[in-house]
């Protein structure tokens, strides 16, 4: 595990955590995501919690899946369900505190739900904002692909979405994955926030 950070502004950057997974915990995942890609191709979760423009229009082409929706309390049954609690260690708080307490906010967070978006060539996601406290994503390869850069456009970043990558960013910051060339990459969204709250 290895944490570097992204400065998007001179005074606020984001963590990026290489070699997030063990390499047996990313082989759990991975055969996990072979099996799940086979229904993705059924097209039965296609757009499946996905964010839409101005005029209606989906910004993503690619086959998503809420994990938390096929597994509903059978969570323990999903490898993926099990192993991305990782995110919430106390190895990932030592590292991401030593930084900033801004981000106590994931560890004191009491609601997450994970997404896997399914990218084929041309498949993309337009810059969108997400509805999180903060948004944890991770990259895997189901087969050698390239592009699907991540990309921060107000700040005219782009990163390299290599495999057991994780991202962690502000859900209100714009970002977006550009088209998918060649093969087949997996983002697993992980979405953190508070249960709690009323209406503004
Ligand atoms: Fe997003």
């Amino acid at each position: 595990m290895v944490v570097s950070f992204i400065d998007l502004t001179n005074n606020f950057s984001i963590p990026v955590i290489d070699n997030f997974y063990s390499p047996s915990e990313l082989e759990d995942i991975k055969n996990e995501l072979k099996l799940l890609s086979a229904v993705a191709d059924l097209k039965i979760f296609k757009n499946d919690g996905v964010a839409v423009d101005e005029n209606g229009k989906l910004r993503q082409k690619s086959n998503s899946l809420f994990l938390d929706n096929l597994y509903i309390d059978k969570r323990n049954l999903s490898k993926i369900l099990t192993i991305n609690r990782k995110l919430f260690s106390e190895e990932v708080r030592t590292k991401l505190i030593e930084k900033s307490l801004f981000y106590e906010h994931i560890f004191y967070s009491d609601f997450d739900t994970t997404l896997l978006n399914f990218y084929g060539p041309t498949d993309y996601y337009q810059p969108h904002r997400d509805i999180s406290c903060f948004t944890a994503l991770t990259f895997f390869k189901l087969e050698e692909f390239s592009g699907g850069n991540l990309v921060f456009p107000e700040y005219d970043i782009k990163v390299e979405a290599v495999e057991n990558r994780l991202f962690i960013f502000p859900g209100f910051i714009l970002h977006g994955s550009e088209e998918v060339t060649k093969g087949i990459r997996v983002s697993m969204a992980q979405f953190i926030n508070y249960r709690t709250g009323t209406d503004r």
